[in-house]
């Protein structure tokens, strides 16, 4: 193509819906957007004062594309998430020139990243981790017990969905059950800094540098505890990630203080807000349409593909940046070494050119090619524990469920980056 034509420029109102923290609270305000981009402008940059400028890219095919070459689109060069300049430079400040402030996983290449997957990935295979369905399930059995202990009706987010996922974590991971209620403190105050329900300072974010600090003071809390867990775990091992997180060895070398913190944090906190945004929007899938409540109450075998239309229809990571290390065409547009791009998950997971009627919830859609866990070599490393947990939750619970509604509005949160329910009022009825 001719690389003298220049990139087409999202409009302005459209590039400050998808900067705005609000929009991502408002599904349909989203979702429409996003249906404009594909239509119209499926890759386009996106220009603002406060941010250096970014390609959004929208259209399934592209999102594939890009996660795939993980050669040409990298993830460590810049910030993994969509960062504001002043953010970035504050960023780099603190971590001695990098633009992270964790070095997880997500923010690293080869030959590095696949060392550092190399640790855990056996652990998170099907077959391993099917040794601790039992335990799940008893985990699973105990959360649908104290939802019908509530009566009829509940918060599903606040009272069953947030807890669930957490203690499964916490347990793979070998965190004591007091410590609990602080990891999902941390845990809100990393992904929900800018929402003031969730947030550290419980205020409204004005500045990005009251977002940061407020992220930065719960990584580093986050941290901290980690330190602890690691020193312990080298003296003490134990059947746990931890142990094995605490003992890895990176070219025959122990893993770094700093890379071990960042592989726990990045595990408790991916590992479970996630999980209960997909859970509760699965409920909430279920409640808002009854003729497929139905259709999984006379065919249980429906409840894996329950899981996934879940994690589809709410896409709980909203976004991840990549970063061009060469010039690439990409959809008929010159992307150039060193621009930052936007993968829209949820916008992906809406393309009209992969999903019939891609806004409705079906649990029996096949195929269901989403990409809310990612593609290629970043592809979600708990994505089978992920599965695990829904279809034994709902393995639990659709037996016992006779009925299930409504009670209220739901309520998503302000997240950017990871978001979904943050208050799901349900009746229901069954023992
Ligand atoms: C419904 C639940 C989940 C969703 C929707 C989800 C989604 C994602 C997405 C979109 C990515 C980025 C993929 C990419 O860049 O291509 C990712 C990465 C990751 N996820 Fe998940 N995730 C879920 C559950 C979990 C769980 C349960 C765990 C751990 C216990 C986990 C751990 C991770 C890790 C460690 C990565 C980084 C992988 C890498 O960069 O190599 N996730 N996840």
């Amino acid at each position: 193509m001719d690389s003298s034509v220049e990139a087409p420029v999202l409009p302005a109102d459209v590039t400050q819906t998808l900067l705005d923290s609000h929009t991502y609270a408002d599904i349909e305000r989203l979702s429409s957007t996003y249906a404009w981009l594909r239509a119209n402008l499926p890759l386009g940059v996106a220009r603002s004062r406060n941010f250096d400028p970014f390609w959004v890219v929208t259209r399934h095919a592209d999102i594939l594309e890009v996660s795939k070459n993980n050669k040409v689109f990298h993830n460590g060069d810049r910030a993994t998430i969509l960062t504001d300049r002043y953010t970035d430079l504050l960023v780099r400040y603190l971590r001695d020139g990098s633009p992270h402030l964790a070095r997880t996983l997500a923010h690293m290449d080869d030959p590095d990243h696949r060392k550092y997957r190399a640790l855990t990935s056996n652990w998170f295979t099907a077959s391993n981790l099917s040794r601790r369905e039992d335990a799940i399930r008893g985990i699973a059995r105990g959360f649908v017990d104290r939802m019908f202990a509530k009566g009829n009706e509940c918060d599903f987010v606040t009272e069953v969905a947030v807890h669930y996922p957490l203690h499964v974590i916490m347990q793979i991971l070998g965190v004591p059950i007091e410590d609990e209620p602080m990891m999902l403190r941390l845990t809100k105050q990393v992904f929900g800094n800018l929402d003031e329900d969730l947030n550290r300072s419980g205020e409204t974010v004005v500045t990005a540098e009251q977002g940061l600090m407020g992220l930065q003071a719960a990584v580093d809390e986050l941290f901290g505890y980690f330190d602890a867990i690691t020193q312990d775990r080298r003296a003490n091992p134990r059947d746990d990630l931890a142990t094995v997180i605490a003992q890895g060895l990176i070219d025959g070398e122990p893993i770094g203080a700093f890379e071990a913190m960042s592989y726990y944090s990045l595990v408790s906190t991916a590992g479970h807000d996630t999980v209960s945004a997909s859970t509760a929007g699965a409920m909430l899938g279920l409640a808002s349409h009854p003729a497929e409540f139905e259709k999984l109450r006379t065919d249980p075998s429906l409840i894996a593909g329950l899981g996934e239309e879940a994690m589809r229809w709410t896409s709980p990571v909203r976004h991840f940046m990549r970063t061009a290390t060469e010039d690439y065409e990409l959809n008929d547009q010159l992307i150039r070494k060193g621009d930052w791009l936007m993968l829209c998950y949820m916008s992906g997971n809406q393309d009209e050119a992969v999903f019939d009627d891609p806004r409705a919830f079906r649990v029996d859609r096949t195929p269901n090619k989403h990409v809310a866990l990612g593609f290629g070599g970043h592809m979600c490393l708990g994505q089978h524990l992920a599965r695990m947990e829904m279809r034994v939750f709902f393995e639990e619970l659709l037996p016992r469920l006779t009925g299930l509604e409504l009670a209220g509005a739901p309520q998503h949160s302000k997240a950017v980056f990871v978001g979904g329910l943050k208050t799901l009022p349900l009746r229901f009825a069954g023992a």
